[in-house]
């Protein structure tokens, strides 16, 4: 039996899968702010590149992936799917654990298969730099990466308690050239409006966004990269779930329960979204969405019309929400800390084709170290969180064949790790009154 199902380079996918077509109802149009109408392309071009902008709202089910970006992907892809013997036998559970790993791409996560196209096509269109945001770092490193790749600057507003708790982060990117600025920072009018507020800010991803939108808008030759979130990014990801499929496929499994950790959604959409239209088609697949119980989006949040970012500055999406300027507390799995999360996942959970829990960060690290001592790869804290649903599910011992996606490692998250070991880590009670305020400034449509 092999550990690992490999595929060749030349099985890298040649097409990106392309949801929209395929979900259950129309997904409702982002929303201009001051118009309440529904936004063209011509809003999002001072900001993103056309072609990010057609893929957008594309609705071909299949969008061809050009040779340089396959290129580049080459330099670690296909991922390996592993299967999970070592924390089976640990577990004594008479399912199959199978993890998608992508945590062997240079940044350390899926990351770099977003990054990579969205720098390859604002190269081609001319763009000199990229602005952006980071939460955990690891988006902040793979777009650095593949700026570096396509021979573009590039600057990154990184959420300040993640720089301050992961500087080994900070320095990743600035080897591979970028500039880093923690935020909110007093470089853009949101950073400074917010510091007005608060001086001692811990920032958040949508405070990091306005400010990086916020230097795109406001300079030549700059547009502005998002990790997560939009349709294009999830398109870009769907590399994974389509490479899975073959590795399952090599493996003699169909799979019966699929995991993913969600902040954005980026991760979970490209391992789940090629099995979704099997699910749609009848197959009985259950899809697990997983988020931090500080941050529960999926799980407490509501349906409806918000901004994507904390000032405002961005289009209005239809989403579940916690309200753009809940700022969820500085718990360690800094990438899953977003007030919302992507419309097309939003939309599938509305639907119930896919389901959402939320875990403390406790029991997660808890997973996390027995995996590490199973497995031996040390995962990310966001990727734990896919790694305690999947253990839970695991206990259950139904004889099912589970895949769950290894979104990133853990090896500049030592500090998390060391303040879980030294019983230092905290759990943070969710606040319904900090929600209830929040959600109370989400604009009503
Ligand atoms: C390792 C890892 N997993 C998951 C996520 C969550 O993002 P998304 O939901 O877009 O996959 C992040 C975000 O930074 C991450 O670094």
């Amino acid at each position: 039996m092999e550990t690992k199902i490999l595929l060749s380079e030349k099985e890298i996918p040649t097409h990106w899968y392309n949801i929209t077509p395929d979900l259950p109802e129309q997904l409702p149009p982002p929303i201009h702010p001051a118009t309440g109408k529904p936004i063209g392309p011509e809003d999002l071009s001072p900001i993103f590149p056309m072609e990010l902008i057609k893929q957008e709202v594309s609705t071909e089910k299949w969008i061809e992936i050009p040779d340089e970006i396959i290129d580049a992907y080459k330099i670690y892809r296909p991922t390996p799917l592993h299967r999970a013997y070592r924390l089976e036998k640990a577990l004594k559970t008479n399912s199959r654990i199978y993890f998608k790993n992508e945590s062997v791409s240079p940044a350390g996560s899926h990351k770099p298969n977003t990054a990579i196209a969205q720098a390859y096509y604002n190269m081609k269109e001319g763009v000199k730099r990229i602005s952006t945001e980071t939460g955990a770092g690891q988006w902040g490193s793979s777009i650095a990466l593949a700026c570096k790749i396509f021979g573009l600057q590039c600057t990154v507003y990184m959420v300040r308690v993640s720089y301050e708790q992961k500087p080994y982060r900070k320095i990743l990117m600035q080897t591979w050239g970028a500039e880093v600025h923690p935020s909110p920072s007093n470089l853009t009018n949101s950073g400074r409006k917010i510091l007005g507020e608060n001086p001692d800010s811990p920032g958040s991803l949508g405070i990091a966004i306005s400010e990086a939108v916020e230097d795109a808008a406001t300079h030549e030759n700059t547009k502005y990269s998002l990790g997560s979130v939009l349709n294009h990014v999830l398109l870009h990801q769907t590399v994974i779930g389509l490479e899975t499929k073959k590795q399952l496929e090599l493996a003699g499994e169909k799979p019966d329960v699929l995991i993913g950790c969600v902040g954005g959604g980026s991760n979970f959409a490209g391992l789940a979204f090629p099995f979704v239209s099997d699910k749609l088609k009848g197959k009985d697949i259950r899809i697990i969405a997983v988020e931090p119980t500080a941050c529960p989006t999926l799980t407490k949040g509501v349906y409806t019309y918000d901004f994507g970012d904390t000032v405002g500055l961005t289009p209005l999406v239809k989403m579940y929400t916690l309200g753009h300027t809940f700022v969820p507390p500085g718990i360690h799995a800094g990438g899953l800390r977003y007030h919302g999360d992507a419309p097309q996942l939003c939309l599938l959970v509305k639907n119930k084709v896919i389901e959402a829990v939320a875990y403390p960060q406790k029991p997660v690290f808890e997973s996390a170290l027995l995996f590490a001592r199973t497995e031996g790869i040390i995962p990310a804290p966001e990727t734990s969180h896919a790694i305690k649903c999947a253990i839970d599910e695991a206990r259950k011992n139904r004889g099912n064949c589970m895949v769950f996606n290894f979104s990133g490692h853990g090896h500049f998250d030592m500090a998390a790790y060391d303040n879980y070991l030294s019983g230092k880590l905290e759990d943070f009670e969710y606040s319904e009154n900090m929600i209830k305020e929040a959600i109370e400034k989400i604009p009503k449509f």
